[in-house]
């Protein structure tokens, strides 16, 4: 793609970010389609900042990553029903100077899972109590799971669960239950500790889903426990491209192209092993 003065500008705001794969993913949908845009990564600290940016640059469109997805709120235009609904936004969209608030973390955890397994009626177990806990959790139980919030500081675990209106059990009990379907939404397994798991090898048999949102490594040792055992996996991957693909959709309204994206970051991870 040849920039020029009509190109448009997208990016990523976290802090860290560094190690984002968003560059590399919605760079390739842009590119699959043509587009004259590029997307960057910024390192914003405050994020009042970066919303002024936001309108003084003109960029038309971010993604919105730790630590800023509840505090982005208050500083933008308008804030979609879901988005509100959830208490946090990834994904801003500049229509014309107007600044527009969404969530596609919670449909991209929806249609990751839905992928793989039935949700409607089944006991949902949620290790952690986070953003994207919350986001997961919402989705889930949209999606007719019936969930428990599973987390180690209860008043956090107890909070979302009073929230989503689902039941909550300390992180202790975790091992006792019977739920059969497990998400973990913590950072437990992320490179590089990559020995790390939320659950122990006991836990997970045949019949039960786990689903990861940690993607370096792809397979984590949360999923590699629970492949072994027979479980449905679904790697934080998915999740991930799926969040994006809406991102992207809403963005430029063209339809994502979905497996590039995917193969753009599979060969990142591939290629730097996990050393993100
Ligand atoms: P995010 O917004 O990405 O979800 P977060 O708000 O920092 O990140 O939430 C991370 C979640 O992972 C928290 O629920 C945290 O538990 P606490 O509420 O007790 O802090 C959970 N978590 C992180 N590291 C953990 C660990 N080593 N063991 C158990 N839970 C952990």
């Amino acid at each position: 793609m040849q920039i020029d003065a009509h190109t448009s500008l997208y990016g990523v705001f976290g802090n860290p970010v560094s190690h984002s794969l968003s560059p590399v993913m919605q760079q390739s949908a842009f590119d699959a389609h043509g587009l004259n845009a590029v997307y960057l990564a910024f390192c914003i600290e405050d994020i009042a900042l970066g919303v002024s940016a936001v309108r003084t640059l003109g960029i038309k469109g971010v993604s919105v990553t730790i630590p800023h997805k509840v505090s982005v709120m208050p500083f933008l235009d308008e804030i979609d029903d879901l988005a509100r609904r959830i208490g946090a936004v990834n994904t801003i969209v500049n229509r014309d100077g107007r600044l527009v608030g969404y969530n596609t973390d919670c449909h991209g955890a929806v249609e990751a899972l839905s992928e793989k397994t039935e949700i409607k009626g089944r006991t949902v177990a949620i290790i952690g109590a986070g953003g994207a806990a919350r986001a997961v959790g919402f989705g889930v139980r949209e999606a007719g799971g019936k969930v428990t919030i599973y987390n180690r500081t209860p008043e956090k675990g107890k909070r979302l669960a009073d929230d989503l209106g689902v039941s909550f059990q300390p992180f202790s009990q975790i091992a006792k239950s019977a739920d059969r379907i497990v998400i973990n939404t913590t950072s437990l397994g992320m490179h590089p500790n990559i020995d790390a798991s939320p659950l122990s090898d006991s836990h997970f048999d045949k019949g039960m889903a786990a689903m990861d949102i940690v993607y370096n490594p792809l397979k984590t040792r949360f999923l590699e426990t629970a492949e072994k055992s027979g479980a449905v996996i679904v790697d934080g991957l998915s999740m991930f491209v799926h969040q994006g693909a809406v991102q992207f959709k809403l963005w430029t309204g063209k339809t994502p192209p979905f497996e590039q994206m995917k193969a753009s970051v599979v060969k990142i991870l591939n290629k730097t092993s996990t050393s993100l």
